[in-house]
């Protein structure tokens, strides 16, 4: 066997690689842009609100001053009805990216079964569902045809594991995520597509559940084999490692705590 490996340099995969994080200035998102600027990279986080992406850029570049020019942000509101529109004056913004990530998710489509109509389908499906799609049509030109580059898309637990409360649509749109991801990374190849599925993370997503938020999760710590509610830092670390390894295509990385083994 030859001894002539090499040194691998594991430190450095992400140095200079430029990320495109969609939906960036959320819990997870921000998370995910601290784990890459403390490896190097170079950020460019989008929001739907202007004051909102001005607070986490200046977040950021306060928190790493050596790094501000590597950090960056536009307004992509991708709950308009222009949204390709939107999406197209994007990539005229961002440069040639070398991973996508896509992470935008506006209100929770919770809904009982009987109150669904087609017309709550159209809405609560643009930013989950409509977004990757078209993220992924108008991406792929900006995108270095090869293995180097990568889109990774958001999906969760609740794609595979069913809980009460009116979850169908997110179920839906969920596993319909799972699925495009592995259909793109065919489709798409040598890009590769891939896709996080977290469990509950502990972020500003579950606010709008107001006093039930506590009795939620709750549940989610009874419901899983860890006893916890995963973190933002625990579930950047699945997007890093799908950015990384550049054999991973077609993959769905979970974050959950084993919530599929109860
Ligand atoms: N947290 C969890 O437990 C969990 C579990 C499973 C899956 N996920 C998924 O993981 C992703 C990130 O979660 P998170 O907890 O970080 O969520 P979050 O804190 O609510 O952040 C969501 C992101 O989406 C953006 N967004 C919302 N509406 C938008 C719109 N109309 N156009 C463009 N961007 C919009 C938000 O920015 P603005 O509001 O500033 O526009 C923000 O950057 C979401 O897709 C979520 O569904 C989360």
């Amino acid at each position: 066997m030859s001894q002539n490996l090499g040194v691998p340099d594991f430190n450095s995969k992400l140095a200079d690689q430029t990320v495109l994080l969609i939906g960036g200035t959320g819990g997870v998102g921000i998370a995910v842009a601290h784990a890459l600027i403390q490896a190097g990279a170079r950020v460019f986080l989008t929001s739907s609100r202007q004051q909102k992406l001005d607070s986490v850029l200046k977040l950021l570049k306060d928190q790493y001053p050596a790094s501000r020019d590597k950090i960056d942000g536009y307004v992509c509101d991708l709950g308009e009805e222009d949204i390709e529109q939107n999406i197209i004056n994007l990539f005229k913004q961002t440069g040639r990216p070398d991973h996508i990530i896509y992470l935008a998710g506006d209100r929770l489509p919770t809904m009982p079964i009987s109150d669904f109509t087609p017309e709550a389908f159209a809405k609560q499906s643009q930013v989950r569902a409509i977004g990757p799609l078209l993220v992924a049509k108008h991406g792929v030109a900006l995108l270095e045809h090869s293995p180097n580059s990568s889109i990774t898309i958001t999906s969760g637990s609740i794609a595979e594991k069913p809980i009460a409360g009116g979850w169908s649509l997110l179920a839906f749109i969920g596993a319909g995520l799972t699925g495009l991801t592995r259909q793109l990374a065919f489709d798409l190849a040598p890009i590769r597509v891939n896709c996080v599925a977290p469990g509950v993370v502990e972020t500003d997503m579950w606010d709008g559940m107001g006093d039930g938020k506590e009795d939620f999760f709750k549940g989610v710590r009874a419901a899983n084999c860890l006893g916890r509610v995963g973190t933002f830092e625990d579930v950047a670390e699945a997007y890093l490692y799908l950015l990384k390894d550049k054999h991973a295509t077609g993959t769905v990385v979970h974050s959950s705590g084993g919530v599929f083994l109860k």
